[in-house]
């Protein structure tokens, strides 16, 4: 089973032509909503590519919050451990240029009061503990000491990457996941250069997998010593909003299932390549059939 300890959101996304530079304004038609946060997208995306999946997290008690929601429940994501608090759920501006590439502003609201403790008692060794960079640090860290405590999988997908140092987490990690930017932004802290080889030589120990995803050029990742480098499926691009967590959600789900590392990560590259052909992050993320059907196809 996997735990998801993350946020929920409401996706504000507005299409233009191009993302606006600092101090401009661009205009789009019209806006559309959907429900997103790293921490729900990525519990969908399990939940679809066949996990059993529980979500732990906060929405707040306005109208955003059943719309937040309406995918995990639709799909039959396990929803005891979210709470309802007072004041805003959690929303994401989000604008998607004609290439599909994204630029994305949050709003924390409720994530920002999400509590470790709730995962108290709620973890096995036969499980798998999924967090991303927009939950509390400090609820991050104190989430991955519990999970260690109950010997627990962790698998971390640091977006954004937290601030703060990261050595205790990095410490407590299984599988770390990672695309270009939050490697190179944990690279500077570390006083090492933008080179992903370097970073996987550095950080990949025996108990900890590391997979780094390059967008379009695919994926990188290092388990145990050996090094896997896939392409990924051409795909005509839409919105890339979601894809890092529909490869997480697959990647997460193929490893709870015990597949090889290899396969794992050829599902995450499968997951992540389709989610870019549709717009929002959860109703793009796929089923566990057609991720394993074009993961068969990737050399
Ligand atoms: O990874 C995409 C997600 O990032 C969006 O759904 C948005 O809510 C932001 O959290």
């Amino acid at each position: 089973m996997i735990t998801v300890f993350g946020s929920i959101n409401l996706d504000l996304v507005v299409v233009v032509e191009r993302l606006p530079a600092p101090g401009e304004t661009i205009g789009g038609s019209d806006h559309q909503t959907f429900a997103g946060g790293k921490g729900a997208n990525q519990a969908l995306a399990a939940k679809k590519a066949g996990a059993i999946v529980k979500m732990i997290g906060a929405v707040g008690q306005d109208g955003f919050s059943q719309l937040a929601l309406a995918n995990l429940v639709a799909a039959e994501v396990d929803l005891s451990g979210v709470r309802s608090l007072d004041g805003a759920t959690g929303i994401a501006m989000i604008g998607v240029d004609a290439k599909g590439e994204n630029q994305i502003i949050f709003a924390r609201g409720a994530n920002a009061r999400a509590d470790a403790d709730w995962l108290k008692e709620g973890l096995g060794p036969d499980d798998t503990l999924m967090l991303q960079g927009e939950a509390p640090f400090q609820q991050i860290a104190k989430a991955m000491h519990i999970a260690k405590q109950a010997q627990t999988a962790i698998f971390w997908n640091p977006a954004p990457v937290p601030r703060g140092d990261l050595g205790d987490c990095l410490d407590l990690v299984s599988t770390l996941v990672v695309n270009e930017s939050e490697a190179a932004e944990i690279a500077r802290r570390y006083g090492l250069s933008t080179d992903l080889n370097e970073f996987l030589d550095h950080f990949e120990t025996p108990s900890r997998a590391i997979v780094a995803t390059l967008g379009a050029a695919g994926v990188i990742a290092t388990k145990e010593g050996k090094r896997y480098r896939f392409a990924s499926p051409a795909v005509k691009a839409v919105d890339t909003t979601g894809a890092g967590d529909a490869f997480c959600g697959a990647l997460a789900a193929a490893l709870d299932r015990n597949v090889t590392f290899e396969r794992a990560v050829k599902e995450g590259v499968a997951a992540g390549a389709i989610a870019c052909t549709l717009t929002g992050a959860q109703s793009s993320a796929p089923l566990k059939s057609d991720i394993e059907h074009l993961a068969d196809q990737i050399v």
